[in-house]
């Protein structure tokens, strides 16, 4: 009879991946544009408050408000491209958000697991090196035309509800663990050159959002009531680092309402909290599109130019979505808001842009300009996904000991369950396009004879129909392992959980295999979680 013992491995989203330039007309103050380069904006040598105040006295307040928006409208006259200020690098260089593009010489990067296995490394160190790797592909990627220089990441949301559908993009409930992280991955994107950026990270989502859709209530619609120590002690700690020790560029209002105020039109918490208290040297930007969600869908205002005055008056400086370049042009003209409520929305942001270096000409001359395809996929930087999925792994249990398994005992190992030859499943979601998959499977047949049988047709798992094969398969092997768990069908955005056992009858299908080989009392199950 063989084995006595058996592995699961739950879920998995441990990303490991490959790589791959041109030269671009820059953003802005091209060099070889001999009426603008002399702008007084232009000049790196002068201060860049200066510089951002020259640029706002020279615009109009049409083409002001073309730069409320993530769709940022070029301003030719000036010089000026269009920007797209929304990409994401939750972990890795991610393909979610019009700024990022995915082929030609840069079709994938490296990817990192899911936050929430690298949260429980809970390793500063690590967080930071990982940040560092992300914003050199990104660098590289935008250095070659395909993404931009501002990432709405990290997700530093409490996970206070283990439900959550978004809790995997989440570095876990406790505020501390929270903070650190949030602060180490923003000091590894943004870099450490001083006041320049590498690129611009972004704390989100503030505040109180550990919902998505759950017993009729959607983010759109929900209310989380906070009492203020809750507020301070909890759910503020992660945000706060993130903005005093992290020095986080950006900071993402959420979709949801605290204490019924939506809180992108809440000063209190934009304003005074984060600017004002917390000292945010960056700018504040909407989930897309709260300021829309909270005129249509929470009537919160009775007329859209109501909702566009309210946000900007409450300190956002950026729309994600197109509310504000529709609405805010009206809400001056009927008296709701000034221009100078603007220059100061638009002095956040053009600052953040100065010192990402997007107004100093030719990219390739400036720091981070030899980045390229090269960097992409690395050696050294999929040897850090590895590492980090290693690093993130929990062993809950390790009955007899059985474990390390054993290439000179163990000649054949069985591998059971939904999740054993799964690619994308691994890498979660806000990931990119990984530079190669290596499957539980594919793993574990470098070292060992394989009898594989999945168990269940997928995830859901509905039916025992193949779960006499999976029990033959496990009898016949020296040891046997069960890699179960969720994906995306299961738990994500916009999709909560109800409970938090494994879903339709895996529980069942990790009972027969394990009581089968165990006898009557089933002891000996060794559990992994890699999540
Ligand atoms: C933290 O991670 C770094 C980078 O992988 C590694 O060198 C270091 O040994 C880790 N620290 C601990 C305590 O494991
Ligand atoms: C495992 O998955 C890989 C990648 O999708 C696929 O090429 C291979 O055929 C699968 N192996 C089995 C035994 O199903």
């Amino acid at each position: 009879m063989p084995t006595s013992f058996i592995i699961t491995l739950l879920v998995l989203f441990l990303g490991v991946s490959l790589k791959t330039s041109k030269a671009l007309v820059p953003f802005a103050c091209d060099p070889n544009d001999g009426t603008r380069r002399n702008l007084p904006f232009c000049q790196v040598k002068l201060p860049i408050q200066t510089r951002v105040n020259d640029l706002i006295g020279r615009m109009t307040l049409q083409e002001k408000v073309g730069l409320l928006v993530n769709n940022a409208a070029a301003v030719p006259r000036l010089g000026i491209k269009g920007y797209e200020w929304w990409s994401e690098a939750l972990h890795g260089v991610s393909n979610v958000g019009p700024g990022t593009k995915f082929g030609g010489a840069f079709p994938v990067a490296t990817s990192f697991p899911q936050v929430i296995t690298t949260a429980a490394s809970f390793n500063a160190t690590l967080w930071e090196a990982i940040g560092q790797v992300v914003s050199d592909e990104a660098r590289a990627m935008f250095n070659g035309g395909a993404a931009g220089l501002t990432y709405w990441s990290p997700n530093v949301n409490i996970f206070r509800d283990p439900r959550w559908g978004r809790g995997q993009e989440t570095p876990g409930e406790d505020p501390v663990v929270a903070g650190k992280y949030a602060a180490s991955y923003v000091r590894g994107l943004q870099g450490n050159d001083g006041n320049r950026l590498k690129v611009a990270a972004c704390c989100k989502h503030f505040t109180a959002y550990d919902l998505d859709n759950w017993n009729g209530v959607d983010r759109f619609h929900f209310n989380a009531k906070v009492s203020k120590q809750d507020m301070v002690d909890t759910f503020d700690v992660p945000f706060r680092m993130c903005v005093k020790e992290g020095k986080v560029a950006s900071v993402m209002c959420s979709y949801n309402q605290v204490n019924g105020i939506p809180t992108c039109a809440d000063p209190n918490l934009l304003k005074k909290t984060v600017r004002g208290q917390w000292r945010l040297d960056g700018y504040i930007v909407s989930d897309c599109d709260s300021v829309g969600v909270y005129y249509g869908q929470q009537h919160y205002t009775s007329t859209p130019e109501e909702a566009a005055a309210d946000a900007i008056k409450a300190g956002l400086d950026l729309n994600c979505g197109p509310f504000l370049g529709q609405h805010t042009e009206d809400a001056v003209k009927k008296g709701l808001l000034n221009e100078a409520e603007i220059n100061n929305a638009l002095l956040n942001t053009l600052t953040v842009q100065m010192r990402l270096g997007m107004f100093d000409g030719e990219p390739s001359s400036q720091p981070y300009g030899n980045l390229g395809p090269a960097e992409v996929c690395s050696p050294a930087h999929q040897e850090l996904a590895l590492e980090a999925a290693r690093q993130g792994i929990v062993l809950l249990k390790n009955h007899g000991p059985s474990l390390p398994l054993s290439t000179r005992r163990h000649h054949s190992v069985a591998i059971v369950g939904p999740n054993s030859n799964v690619t994308v499943t691994m890498i979660g979601n806000y990931a990119g396009v990984a530079c190669g998959y290596t499957t539980p499977l594919q793993g574990i047949e470098r070292y060992s004879k394989i009898i594989y049988q999945q168990g269940c047709a997928d995830v859901a798992c509905v039916s025992d129909q193949q779960f006499g094969a999976a029990i033959d398969a496990a009898r016949q092997a020296d040891a046997t392992i069960l890699v179960m768990g969720l994906d995306q069908s299961i738990e994500a955005e916009f999709r909560d959980r109800t409970g938090l056992l494994l879903p339709g009858r895996q529980q069942e299908l990790v009972s027969k295999v394990a009581c089968s080989l165990e006898g009557p009392n089933c002891i000996g199950l060794n559990v992994w979680w890699a999540h």
